[in-house]
């Protein structure tokens, strides 16, 4: 009669696995809760990321995606609940919040780089007074990022020439160079026009090739169909349906989530999806 393990391995083989998947977890966040007041915008969230994983976040406004992604690297803190960082709780006592948010890079919809600072200067300042580089390295560091973004002759200029897709970028690279082991992005295109808004995808998209862990808020729905592993609908502080991409956006199960998607989803993008089903 088969035992339930069948061919039983060593027992470290069983620990190495069991270190192993605790170390691929590198967001956790249980029962999150989190209201405002009387405000109730985040009504128990579970949510797991796994190192390397790209998860979208979907959902109308209002709906506590920003709230979600500002919980997981403490800018707001949660009313209940744990959020874990690659197996760190990050919402326990004693917490160091600087070290935590060190280990998390982060994208907003607004650049806001340090306007009287050149680029290479937005890229350095923390490094060195957070990370206490010497300007060598944060320079070289600063340098290997640009290039990664696609700004290397940008170095030198300050940030109010450069156009919204380029700023963004280098946002990008800077947050970058503080040598995140995750990243959150929340609407990190919707300021920008339209023909600037493929650039900056296509900096995340290598950024997700090359294994980061990406935490996307995003309303780019080609996007989360190519690049996401995993996209998450959320409505009224939950957690509606989450599912791959082909699967929540092509084929959603709930009809709350297709009643979302048939409102963002324009005829010419769901045609788009179409072909890309092939
Ligand atoms: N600091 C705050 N104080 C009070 N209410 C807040 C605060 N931050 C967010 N809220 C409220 O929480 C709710 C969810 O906001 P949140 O920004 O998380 O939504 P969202 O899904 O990111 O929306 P959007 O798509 O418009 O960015 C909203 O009703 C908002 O007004
Ligand atoms: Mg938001």
């Amino acid at each position: 009669m088969a035992t339930d393990g069948g061919e039983t391995s060593p027992v470290a083989g069983d620990a190495d696995d069991r270190a192993h998947a605790a170390r691929t977890v590198a967001i956790e966040v249980a029962a999150l809760r989190k209201s405002f007041g009387e405000l109730a915008v985040l009504k128990g969230i579970d949510l797991t990321v796994r190192a390397g994983e790209v998860v979208c976040v979907i959902g109308p406004s209002g709906s506590g995606k920003s709230t979600l992604l500002r919980c997981v690297n403490l800018l707001e803190e949660p009313t209940s609940g744990t959020v874990r960082v690659a197996g760190t709780e990050v919402t326990g006592p004693d917490v160091d919040l600087d070290q935590v948010r060190r280990r998390i890079g982060m994208v907003f919809q607004a650049f806001n780089l340090f306007p009287h600072l050149t680029v290479l200067g937005n890229l350095t300042i923390a490094q060195r007074r957070v990370l206490r580089r010497g300007k060598e390295e944060a320079e070289d560091v600063a340098r290997s990022n640009l290039r990664r973004v696609g700004l290397t002759e940008k170095e030198g200029s300050y940030p109010a020439p450069l156009s919204g897709g380029q700023q963004q970028r280098v946002a990008i690279a800077r947050a970058l160079s503080m040598g995140p082991e995750l990243m959150l992005f929340d609407e990190p295109t919707s300021a920008l026009d339209p023909e600037l808004v493929g650039d900056v995808l296509a900096v995340m998209r290598r950024l997700a090739d090359e294994g980061m862990t990406m935490l996307v808020v995003t309303h780019e729905m080609s996007f989360a169909r190519e690049v996401a592993d995993r996209v998450v609908f959320m409505d009224d502080g939950v957690i509606v349906e989450e599912g791959p991409p082909r699967q929540l956006i092509g084929e959603p199960r709930l009809a709350r989530t297709r009643a979302f998607l048939s409102r963002v989803l324009d005829p010419a993008a769901a045609e788009v999806l179409e072909q890309g089903r092939e």
